[in-house]
């Protein structure tokens, strides 16, 4: 059977992100095929006061979000008739962001008289892995049974997915998300925000590889905690100052010319990923082999890092097990995953009423109990 046979219902659906900070909306055809899928991000926004202000992100989702829907309109050489559904994002993720996506596709729908889809945005990244190019080109199929690992600035988690639409949580991080913590040792490392790919930069640049950070094993839990990390991180980064004779605590190294050396940073910037990167690949290889995985997906913007992708693809190819990564355009927040997800849904005949509300704590699944499979 094509790809094409398999795919989901409706042919051709709008999708609407907005839960964070970035306003996306794609058409997506077949449930799978990209015809479109135009992100504004808020980043440059972001990075004068080191974060995200809820209130900020809200109102630039309403700056943003009709000139994002007209130019993935005109990207995919559609108009609102052709649509045969509407999906959105209704949580997890800031209230206020996710009300201007949720009421905007609403409207959209009510007023061409089309379905509404409600999406779950951990779900999207879920499915970012079976999106394919419009000429249907894309990564290998992920075949199930399979465990996917999410790891973005909100959440890390590990699921087993034996079909589609269902998961079994079987771990996720006990307190911040590892974006989250590559974003604050960014901040302590003096690097642009966000943190992520500043830190993936400069590790990338190490010469020397033998910086020791800790890492939190939790047993033989699939849980994840960096908060410790970051902990250890700030001490490592504060002592190489103190040493380097420049200024610690809050807001110090925010200067370039108050920045540890670059060598160092570097150093410091690898030993931190290194701790990160081997505890994620270490749990999900783990998990695989004790549910006989099929295959392994990796989604969430975290996984746009190199050395995350290149050692779990290792991992993963050792045990002889397809690695399943979307690009990193489709690994970060946009409307594309949400129409992969909503069309799953729509095709198994859900429908959202114009009652659809945020739901800022959503949850994916329901953690696993002990010993149940
Ligand atoms: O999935 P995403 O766009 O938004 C959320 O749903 O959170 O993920 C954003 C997170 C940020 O924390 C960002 O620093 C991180 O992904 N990130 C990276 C890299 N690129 C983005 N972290 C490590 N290495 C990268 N190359
Ligand atoms: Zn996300």
């Amino acid at each position: 059977m094509s790809d094409d046979a398999r795919a989901p219902d409706p042919s051709l659906l709008l999708a609407v992100e907005s839960s964070c900070d970035e306003t996306g909306i794609a058409l997506i055809q077949d449930g799978r095929r990209i015809l479109s899928n135009v992100v504004a991000s808020q980043t440059a926004l972001h990075a004068a006061t080191g974060g995200i202000v809820p209130e900020v992100a809200a109102r630039a989702h309403l700056r943003w979000i009709v000139p994002v829907l007209d130019q993935a309109l005109s990207d995919a050489g559609a108009t609102l008739d052709d649509v045969d559904a509407v999906a959105v994002t209704y949580g997890p993720g800031l209230a206020g962001s996710l009300l201007v996506g949720i009421n905007f596709a609403k409207t959209l729908a009510w007023v061409h008289d089309k379905p509404l889809v409600g999406v779950n945005h951990l779900e999207g990244h879920l499915y970012a892995a079976w999106l394919r190019d419009a000429d249907g080109t894309g990564p290998v199929e992920p075949v199930f049974p399979l465990v996917a690992l999410i790891v973005s600035g909100g959440h890390t988690f590990l699921v087993e997915m034996r079909d589609h639409l269902t998961y079994r949580l079987l771990g996720q991080t006990v307190d911040d998300a590892a974006g989250e913590a590559f974003d604050k040792v960014g901040r302590l490392l003096g690097l642009p925000y966000p943190g992520g790919p500043a830190v993936s930069r400069s590790a990338e640049a190490a010469t020397r590889h033998d910086a020791e950070f800790p890492r939190a094993w939790l047993g033989e839990t699939y849980d994840f905690s960096f908060s410790g990390l970051k902990t250890a991180a700030r001490r490592t980064i504060d002592e190489a100052r103190r040493d380097a004779g420049l200024p610690v605590g809050a807001g110090a190294g925010a200067e370039p010319e108050a920045r540890l050396p670059d060598a160092m940073t570097a150093e410091l910037a690898w030993g931190f990923q290194d701790s990160v990167v081997d505890v994620l690949v270490t749990k999900t290889i783990r998990a695989a082999e004790a549910t006989g995985a099929r295959s392994i997906v990796l989604g969430g913007g975290v996984a746009a890092n190199t050395a995350l992708r290149a050692r779990l693809a290792n991992e993963a190819e050792a045990l002889g097990l397809p690695l399943i990564v979307p690009r990193p355009a489709l690994c970060t927040d946009n409307g594309a995953m949400i129409g992969a997800a909503g069309a799953r849904r729509f095709a198994a005949g859900e429908r959202a009423s114009l009652g659809l509300d945020a739901r800022p704590f959503l949850p994916l699944a329901l953690p696993a109990v002990a010993g149940r499979r």
